[in-house]
């Protein structure tokens, strides 16, 4: 079982940092494939809690390589930030690996990213503000600037000042900014050149001989499958791949050599940011969820919509990621509820749909056909095994997993990494 990806199969925010860090003993790396400090992934270890962007969660296992793909957009001073207060609490982080041909984030990308969503007013996406968007735009339009990039200061400056060029005309004819001094930029991104240096590796290489010698490598996806640039909610999305073929592209490794595809998913439905969001709560069941679950942005701090499980949408993700198996989250959230209703399909000018419409007006029209599954009252965190779930507990487990088309191979009762019923090994 030498490659793994684990992903997000709703929004984003489903536990992914927890679940990796659950078999990050067991992994020999783990990868973030696209996407980048935009993530905030929790891990809670003892009564230790971290809360990581842009480092793969398996750092914190002792045994695993953290490597940060080429599909990852890296702002240098983030990774900094987050490696040197990684060490303050005593984690070693001498083990990471940086691909040279990852793009990096520079102060005029998170610039342009807020003066654009200030800029769309009543049509922004409600991005993380982390110059995502830009970033990935200057990749595709082949004016980006890669971590290799750092370390030839010629090269360096010749592609800082055409990329200026351009966006300093758009900065101040079209948003009534001040320009951006490439000089300034130089020198802040030299800067970190050194700091940097000895992470750098040829990690698809790295990779690719890794799980040719029977190595596990375990790659873990940042965000989710309905924020994923070609089959989220376009244009309520992000500007990366987070779906399973992105770790393909993203970390430079065949799709014959990824073994297991584990999707991410939440007992109930929450996304950040703007978009449809069909099972969406707007009464107190949804201001409950919010509460007990403790659905606020690890990285903007925001308030999570938060609504009922979609059944259709974990359908969709079993579909475009091939998943093998779910790991279900967050199930101790629910207990409480007399009835939990469940979205099986949706109403859409008056026909019933089961599949997710590729069409954005009609899943914008979409409204939740629901069922109600009986609820449960007991405590759950202490459940170690699927039998001592109340029975009512297991049947919504046991819903949840017919309806959504791959098995739930491991459920989470609470957010420490113990609080977790594991039913089929991932490895
Ligand atoms: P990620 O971005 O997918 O890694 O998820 P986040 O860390 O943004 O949000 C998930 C939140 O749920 C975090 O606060 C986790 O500690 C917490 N969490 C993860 N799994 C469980 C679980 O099974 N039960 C409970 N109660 N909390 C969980
Ligand atoms: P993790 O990895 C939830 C959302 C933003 C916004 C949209 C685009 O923790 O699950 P961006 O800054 O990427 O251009 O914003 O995507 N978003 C997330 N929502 N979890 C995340 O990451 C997210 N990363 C981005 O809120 O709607
Ligand atoms: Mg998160």
């Amino acid at each position: 079982m030498p490659a793994l990806v684990l992903l997000g199969a709703q929004w984003g925010d489903e536990g992914k940092g927890k679940a990796t860090d659950l078999l990050g003993g067991s992994v020999d790396y783990v990868v973030r494939y696209q996407g980048g400090n935009n993530a905030g992934h929790t891990v809670v270890v003892g009564d230790q809690k971290y809360a990581l962007h842009l480092l793969p969660s398996g750092i914190l296992s002792p045994g695993c390589t953290p490597v940060i793909g080429n599909g990852v957009v890296v702002d240098p001073a983030v990774l900094l930030s987050e490696l040197s207060g990684l060490q303050e609490r005593g984690v070693d982080t001498s083990k990471l690996l940086l691909s040279g041909n990852a793009h990096l984030i520079t102060p005029y990308h998170t610039t342009v990213d807020k003066v654009t969503e200030r800029f769309l007013g009543k049509r922004k996406i409600g991005t993380t503000g982390r110059g995502i968007g830009p970033t990935y735009a200057d990749k595709i339009n082949r004016v980006g600037i890669r971590v290799q990039d750092l370390f030839d200061e010629s090269i360096l400056r010749q592609k800082v000042e055409a990329a200026l060029d351009f966006k300093n005309q758009m900065l101040v004819k079209l948003y009534n900014r001040r320009a951006i001094a490439a000089d300034q930029v130089l020198e802040e991104l030299l800067g970190y050149a050194d700091e940097l240096r000895g992470f750098v590796a040829d990690t698809t290489l790295i990779l690719n001989n890794a799980i040719d010698e029977g190595k596990v490598v375990l790659f873990e996806g940042g965000q989710g499958t309905l924020l994923d640039v070609d089959h989220g909610t376009y244009p309520f999305v992000t500007s990366s791949n987070p779906t399973a073929g992105g770790a393909c592209t993203g970390a430079g490794v065949g799709p014959t050599k990824i073994s297991r595809v584990i999707g991410i998913l939440k007992a109930y439905t929450t996304r950040v940011g703007a978009g449809p969001f069909p099972t969406e709560l707007f009464d107190e069941d949804g201001e409950a969820l919010r509460r007990i679950g403790g659905e606020r942005g690890v990285t903007t701090g925001r308030d999570r919509r938060c609504g009922w499980f979609d059944a259709v949408i974990a359908r969709y993700a079993t579909r475009v990621n091939g998943l093998t198996d779910f790991f279900l989250t967050k199930l101790d959230v629910l207990t409480g509820w007399e009835q939990i209703p469940v979205c099986v399909a949706y109403e859409i000018d008056g026909k019933r749909v089961e599949e997710l419409p590729y069409n954005q007006t009609d899943f914008h029209h979409a409204k939740p056909v629901y069922e109600m599954l009986p609820g449960w009252s007991e405590d759950i965190s202490k459940a170690k095994t699927f039998s001592d779930l109340p029975k009512n507990a297991q049947r919504y487990v046991k819903a949840l997993e017919e309806m959504s088309g791959a098995p739930i191979s491991a459920i989470g009762v609470g957010p420490g990494r113990t609080e977790t019923i594991e039913i089929n090994s991932f490895l």
